[in-house]
């Protein structure tokens, strides 16, 4: 049974109908095309076109193909289409004739495009709660490196820190940060685990702003025309949980603009975790020391016992690339269609799936990995030397009077000179010091990279206060997405 047998004498060749069929790919949209015949029967009935006999018995055969749908009771036949052939096909074995009235006034097109809206509608919330999951344990991180962390859910259970010795008393943890992948500031630990959060809270803001432009009704645009039957298209849209309906049936038949946007979301996001990704795998090296995987979350190699590699971080990095191969995908199937429907549309599902299905695979594996990871305070400390202190040396100048310029150029050739005589800049005597300019003996204390870090206060700073407050902000964020 095709949905389009009429006009043909012979049937579909074999090989056509395997390229035509989109059943392996779009059956996952099974429960959106059920729900979206019921509301579409509900309206077509309101418009007089199904009896209340009629009505009544599509419904109840509907409810039972969502019944079988939920309990993975539905057999596909290989005649199956699609899943709106399939859905279709069953309705006619449960209730007979009845059933071909169902598609009146509808067309695949605007049933596939209001299918796919519903399915993107229902991940956008699964997708989010993932993301605030690792939102989460970058936070936990953050304050596990502070002196006194705010409680966090672990801890009020009393499972002990993972993050290993020293943790959360005394002085915060502090390390290296970086441009250029050269030493350049030393921060607080806790500031470069929230600059992951503060990406994928954008990440996240842009899921939510993509709702509603999801949350358009295309059902009742007919195949591109418009329906000929007076159906109440914004109680139909209400049914089904749009905010409203499209106003340009042939507009409404072929965008596909929210999938496109939606893959874009989904691939910045992948590359924000191939970001962090990528400076785990790097800091987990033993030329970098500073962070330990625990071994739930590190693979071996099946040739050198020592290995212990971080893979999962890998495949984080790697996954962004294919996201992002999905989204550019998509764009060229997009590009130059003629209006309306086209075939090539039937190419839009199958990468909004894969997306999904990785980010939901990656989102808990990194947020577990994270949460288990140990941190190497010591290691992270003794990677800052104090030449990472010389732009505290020319403030500290500045602080005296000096023109900045002027401060940066005599900081510099203090760099230089504890350089050539190869001591560390704090260990040069202070005749050497006043030689180079109007220091005095308190300079030493800007070597202090604590210091650094507390005088960097403003909003978003590194210092302690800033980031405390940091934390405050992204704990009230995670609420408000709840
Ligand atoms: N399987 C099709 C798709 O995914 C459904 C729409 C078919 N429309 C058509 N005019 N053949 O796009």
């Amino acid at each position: 049974m095709t949905l389009w047998g009429g006009r043909f004498s012979q049937k579909l060749d074999d090989l056509a109908w395997a390229l035509n069929s989109s059943l392996p790919v779009d059956q996952r949209m099974a429960i959106q095309d059920v729900d979206g015949s019921i509301a579409w029967a509900s309206a077509i009935h309101k418009a007089g076109i199904l009896s209340d006999e009629e009505h009544a018995s599509i419904s109840l055969g509907l409810d039972t193909i969502h019944k079988e749908f939920s309990s993975g009771q539905f057999s596909f036949v290989p005649s199956d289409e699609d899943i709106h052939t399939a859905v279709e096909r069953r309705l006619s074995e449960l209730i007979g004739a009845a059933a071909g009235k169902l598609h009146t006034g509808r067309s695949r097109n605007d049933q596939v495009a209001t299918d796919f809206r519903l399915w993107v509608l229902q991940a956008i919330p699964e997708l989010t709660s993932a993301f605030n999951n690792l939102q989460t344990a970058l936070v936990e991180q953050a304050e596990l490196a502070l002196p006194h962390p705010q409680p966090f859910s672990q801890r009020e259970k009393g499972v002990p820190s993972p993050t290993g010795e020293g943790k959360g008393e005394g002085e915060p943890t502090i390390m290296p940060g970086y441009t250029h992948l050269q030493r350049a500031q030393p921060i607080l630990l806790a500031h470069w685990w929230l600059s992951h959060y503060w990406a994928l809270k954008r990440d996240v803001e842009r899921l939510q702003d993509l709702t509603k432009r999801v949350t358009v009704l295309p059902l009742g645009s007919g195949a591109l025309a418009g329906a000929p039957f007076a159906v109440d298209r914004d109680s139909l849209a209400k049914s089904l949980g749009f905010a409203e309906v499209s106003q340009n049936s042939l507009d409404a038949v072929s965008d596909r603009d929210f999938a496109a946007e939606y893959l874009f979301v989904c691939s910045m996001a992948a590359v924000h975790l191939s970001k962090l990704a990528e400076q785990v795998v790097l800091y987990t090296t033993a030329e970098f020391g500073f962070l330990e995987l625990s071994d739930a979350f590190s693979t071996g190699s099946s040739l050198m016992p020592q290995k212990k590699n971080p893979d999962v971080f890998e495949l984080t990095r790697g996954k962004a690339g294919t996201l992002i191969g999905l989204l550019t995908g998509l764009m060229s199937t997009l590009k130059g269609l003629p209006s309306t429907y086209d075939k090539d549309l039937q190419e839009d599902k199958a990468p909004v799936f894969q997306a999904t299905d990785t980010l939901l695979s990656i989102l808990p594996v990194m947020a577990a990995a994270l949460r288990t990871i140990t941190v190497k305070p010591e290691r992270m400390r003794s990677a800052i030397d104090s030449t990472m202190m010389a732009t505290d040396l020319a403030d500290y100048l500045v602080e005296k009077g000096l023109p900045f310029r002027e401060a940066h150029s005599l900081a510099g050739r203090v760099v230089r000179e504890a350089g050539e005589k190869n001591v560390r800049m704090e260990e040069l005597p202070l005749e050497a010091y006043q030689a180079i300019g109007p220091f005095e003996a308190d300079v030493y204390q800007v070597f202090d990279p604590l210091e650094s870090i507390n005088k960097r206060n403003t909003v978003g700073g590194t210092s302690l206060q800033s980031v405390k407050n940091q934390i405050s902000k992204c704990r009230e964020n995670i609420q408000t997405l709840k």
